[in-house]
This record gives C-alpha cells, sequence and structure tokens, in this order.
C-alpha cells in the first residue's frame, strides 16, 4: 500500500486514537500528547495509519515519545520508515542521539527497536504502575506489564 509520511500541522489531540494504540494511560496521555512535533504515516487516498511524535528533551536529545502504526499496516517497514524520517529530523535539528522507551514486556518491541539500530541504555523498574494511571493486571503475552527499557540511538 503506498504511504507517504508527512509533518501533521495541526492538534495532536486530533490523533489521540492513535497514541492511545500504545498509551494505556489517559493521565500520562495528556501530560505529553501537546508536546514536540508528530509526524504521520498516510495512505494515497488521504487516510491517516500511524504517528511518531518527537521531543527535544535537550539540545543534542530527542525522544521519539509515541509511535504507533494502525494493525492492518504493521510489519510492513512503516514504523521504520517513521524513526528514520524521525532521526533524519533530529540530525537537521543539531540533536545527536534519539532515545526511546518500550515496556520489557513487549518482546516484538524490544526487537523492532534493535532492528532499527537502537541499543539500550538502562532498565526503569516499576515504571507503569497504578500510580501513574495504568490498570493493574495488564500482561503483554503473559508477561506483567511492569519495567520500562531505554534505548538511544546515535543520528
Ligand atoms: C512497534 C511498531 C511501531 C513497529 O512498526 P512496524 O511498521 O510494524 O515495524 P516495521 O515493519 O518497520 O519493522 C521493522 C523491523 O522490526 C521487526 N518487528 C516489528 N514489529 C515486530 C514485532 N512485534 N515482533 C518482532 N519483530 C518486529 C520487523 O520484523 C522488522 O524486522 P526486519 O528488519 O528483520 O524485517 C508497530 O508494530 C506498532 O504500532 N505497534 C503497536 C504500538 C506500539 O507498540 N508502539 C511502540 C511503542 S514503544
Amino acid at each position: 500500500m503506498p504511504i507517504t509520511v508527512e509533518e501533521y500541522a495541526g492538534p495532536h489531540r486530533d490523533l489521540a486514537w492513535s497514541f492511545r494504540e500504545v498509551e494505556h494511560s489517559e493521565r500520562l496521555l495528556n501530560t505529553y500528547i501537546d508536546l514536540g512535533r508528530v509526524w504521520v504515516a498516510r495512505t494515497d487516498s488521504g487516510e491517516i495509519v500511524g504517528h511518531l511524535q518527537a521531543v527535544a528533551r535537550d539540545a543534542r536529545t530527542w525522544e521519539v515519545a509515541s509511535l504507533a502504526l494502525v494493525e492492518s499496516v504493521r510489519r510492513q517497514g512503516w514504523g521504520r520508515r517513521l524513526l528514520e524520517h524521525a532521526a533524519e529530523q533530529a540530525r537537521q535539528a543539531g540533536a545527536s542521539r534519539v532515545i526511546v522507551s518500550t515496556a520489557a514486556a513487549d518482546v516484538g518491541n524490544l526487537r523492532f527497536y534493535q532492528r532499527c539500530g537502537f541499543r539500550m541504555t538502562h532498565v526503569v523498574r516499576d515504571a507503569f504502575t497504578a500510580y501513574q494511571g495504568y490498570p493493574d493486571g495488564l500482561e503483554i503475552d503473559g508477561i506483567p506489564l511492569r519495567d520500562q527499557v531505554w534505548f538511544d540511538r546515535r543520528v
């Protein structure tokens, strides 16, 4: 399916449905959805099928704060395309590093980021707690949603 990547000019909240593909805490989502810049993946009929949000954390570091594709277009290279696009934008803006985090329980995502050139930096235990607004008892493939893995990549 032909898909293009472009910066989203409207309010990020228009894309809350896509952010919710990956964020299970509404409280947390509200703290960051308006930040930074967002790129979307769009089909040739104009439908948005995914997004990437990047937030500058300091002069040299951009964080990929949110990334998701709708299920029907996953595993076709579009996650990687969005990440490569963001890495290039970060480089052009003078950053030297892109960071990202995911759930340790999501083994597929751990593979995805490493296949896209990211390396692990550290683990934050118990990042996905009820205190942060995550429902109790969430699991991914039988693994409790609990710890958070951080990655980085030079750009
Ligand atoms: C994670 C996500 C963005 C990946 O995007 P994608 O378009 O499906 O990934 P790509 O097709 O670009 O895959 C790039 C590589 O990662 C691998 N990969 C992607 N998802 C994977 C998974 N779930 N399990 C194993 N490998 C995976 C691909 O096989 C490919 O590897 P290859 O180079 O060996 O062929 C997408 O699956 C998604 O939206 N998931 C739900 C939301 C989410 O978890 N977002 C990330 C939160 S941190």
